[in-house]
């Protein structure tokens, strides 16, 4: 079931979703032995909800120190360093500016030789921490979630995937407008992966260009060709979306 709220701008989603989390960590009271296992996503979508979380920390109203967080995805062939990876956006926009363990991060590796065994790798180190308590996500304009491409079946796991032309084309702004420097293959978690370990799921959808995506995910079939309305097989889903990504859902 996906429950949907709605707010004026994506400022005060962000805020509201920000403030969410920190209650959800507070009240779990984590500790070394009972950690708040956390998915997280990278994205235009969620920089306001990293803006505000970092603000909460520095304000000592939430700390991260008990926090194991797990990202969704990584593009293959990118460095850690590199720019455009997704271990730079979370360590630049999150990670550096809060008290989070650096041992308690797990980002996908994209350089790893061995592709197979590092999504593996990832399934296993997320069933020894798991559940999550919170996976939040965002969603992409053909209803992929993480990298989970339409075709992507309610069953996969964490694995390699290769781009869609969509996707590469709607990811070439990141790389100067420069197509062929987009990668054309990820490492991605799963549709099971998400929607299997995670007591509730978050996704962001903010701005016109969502709105149509948005409108699939509630009342299109549940069908691997928009693979975000898998969604609604989960018992505890929010869509957070703004006024202009709830366009279409208003003229139904
Ligand atoms: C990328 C990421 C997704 C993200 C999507 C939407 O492809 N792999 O995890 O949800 O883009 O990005 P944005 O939030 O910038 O619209």
């Amino acid at each position: 079931m996906i429950k949907v709220n709605e707010f004026f701008t994506a400022e005060l989603g962000s805020d509201y979703v920000a403030k969410f989390i920190a209650n959800k960590i507070n009240e779990f009271q984590p500790n070394e032995t009972k950690p708040f296992v956390l998915g997280l996503p990278t994205g235009s979508s969620p920089e306001g909800v990293y803006r505000k979380l970092i603000e909460l920390n520095n304000l000592k109203k939430v700390s991260f120190q008990h926090v194991v967080t797990f990202n969704m995805d990584e593009y293959c062939g990118l460095s850690p360093s590199d720019e455009q990876s997704y271990h730079h956006f979370m360590h630049t926009k999150f990670f550096d500016h809060v008290d989070i363990k650096p041992e308690n991060i797990h980002i996908l590796n994209g350089l790893s030789k061995n592709r197979a065994e590092e999504c593996a790798n990832y399934e296993k180190m997320i069933a020894k921490y798991g559940p999550f308590q919170i996976f939040m996500g965002g969603i992409g304009k053909e209803g992929h979630i993480a990298f989970n491409e339409s075709g992507s079946s309610r069953n996969s796991k964490t694995r390699e995937i290769q781009l869609a032309q969509s996707t590469i084309e709607a990811n070439s702004r990141f790389f100067n407008n420069d197509i062929s420097k987009v990668p054309k293959s990820a490492l991605t978690v799963g549709i099971s992966t998400i929607l299997d370990n995670s007591k509730e799921v978050i996704i962001l959808a903010f701005g016109t260009s969502k709105a149509d995506v948005v409108s699939k995910t509630i009342n299109d079939n549940i069908d691997s060709k928009t693979p975000s309305t898998f969604l609604r097989e989960h018992p505890n889903v929010t869509l957070v979306v703004d006024k202009s990504s709830a366009l279409l859902l208003h003229k139904k």
